[in-house]
């Protein structure tokens, strides 16, 4: 598939016109199966400007693709974006690409943002037998050399752990009016610069990107108005998710705990105690029976503030729908619900601190295992 990356077009008081003619007739000649196009096609989001960037991208014999950027969601731009260029976010496919196009504005402010709702529905589109690209206007890393650093989205990190968990190979993006392209794990960040505004940065002439996307492989030009192409490269697509970034999210992870038996007894209160000290705070245990749940067990109390613990006892009773709310279970009864800790219900005084540093010493472990799960 070629696709001519297109951005910044700015209709109104920045634009060069010139430029922007020029570019359209040379892309007719490209003949690009899609021309995507990420934002801001105007200055001040005035409906003249939208209107015009309207009439000048009707030009072009192939589809286009548009998001939109800061300056089209200044005032009420939002509207005649929609009323020239369909909704905000779309999706283009064919039997090899599935492109994800973005929202990434807020009204009035420059920042960017994608926002928990759009970033599902990115994952719900995401196809694991396509290549996926995402088109957005705000860049999603830091870009050296445009000055002081910002209007990075606001949510980036969480963005880019989702491009890299599902494994997109090509982000196209915007905004800083300069190209750059930039591999993170295996996702391609390509920038486009400036097609339309006298704002060029770090280039000697207005520019788009022309990617060609195979199976297995994405090249990237970047193409000057008046001054010819420079070959940027040819990557090599792999879009299996490493396991890197699962690692760091499986790790610090919210962990809830059950500890069950018939009653809710000695073992119970003690497992859920000594856990609820010794656990980092990402974990919480809670203790529950199944039947007549019992009372807070007094010498359990004791032999637990022998070693520092405090023990709340809170009776709760728990049937298996309850089971789903918990990351691991522990049973001491033969109840079927969980891992079983083989620990008698303990008797004597004795008994008891025996069993608390069985306890302790099985939870030891459990935490461990928890740490990596
Ligand atoms: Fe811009
Ligand atoms: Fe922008």
């Amino acid at each position: 598939m070629k696709i001519v990356h297109i951005s910044d077009l700015h209709f109104g008081e920045e634009l060069v016109r010139s430029k922007v003619e020029k570019a359209i007739k040379q892309i007719n000649e490209i003949e690009p199966d899609l021309v995507v196009v990420t934002g801001d096609l105007s200055c001040w989001g005035i409906h003249s400007e939208l209107r015009e960037a309207y009439e000048a991208l009707e030009k072009l014999k192939s589809d286009y693709f548009v998001v939109p950027g800061n300056h089209d969601a200044r005032n009420n731009g939002i509207e005649f974006f929609e009323l020239y260029f369909g909704e905000r976010k779309k999706i283009y496919k064919d039997s090899e690409v599935v492109i994800i196009g973005v929202d990434s504005t807020q009204p009035d402010i420059d920042d960017g943002y994608i926002g928990f709702e759009q970033r599902r529905w990115i994952e719900e589109n995401f196809r694991k037998d396509r290549i996926n690209v995402l088109a957005l206007h705000h860049h999603i890393v830091p870009i050296p050399d445009t000055g002081r650093e910002r209007n990075v989205l606001i949510d980036a990190g969480e963005v880019v752990e989702m491009l890299i968990n599902l494994g997109f190979a090509l982000v196209l993006a915007g905004h800083r009016h300069m190209p750059y392209s930039i591999r993170l794990m295996r996702t391609h960040i390509i920038h486009a610069g400036s097609l339309g505004s006298f704002k060029i940065l770090g280039m000697p002439d207005h520019n788009y990107n022309v990617i060609e996307l195979s199976e297995d492989y994405v090249s990237l030009k970047l193409k000057f108005v008046d001054y010819g192409e420079i070959d940027v490269g040819r990557y090599q697509i792999k879009t299996e998710a490493p396991e890197s970034v699962a690692i760091y999210r499986k790790v610090g992870r919210p962990k809830r705990v059950l500890f069950v038996s018939k009653d809710g007894d000695a073992r119970v209160q003690m497992a859920e105690a000594l856990f609820n000290k010794l656990s980092p705070y990402n974990m919480l245990a809670e203790g529950a029976g199944v039947d007549e749940v019992s009372e807070e067990d007094k010498v359990a109390r004791e032999v637990l503030n022998e070693i520092g613990v405090e023990m709340i006892w809170r009776k709760k009773k728990i049937d298996e729908r309850d089971l789903k709310n918990f990351d691991y279970v522990v049973e001491f009864d033969e109840l079927g619900l969980g891992e079983t800790w083989k620990i008698e219900v303990p008797k004597s005084r004795e008994d008891y601190r025996r069993v608390r540093e069985e306890i302790r010493r099985k939870v030891n472990e459990l935490i461990s295992q928890l740490i990596a799960m």
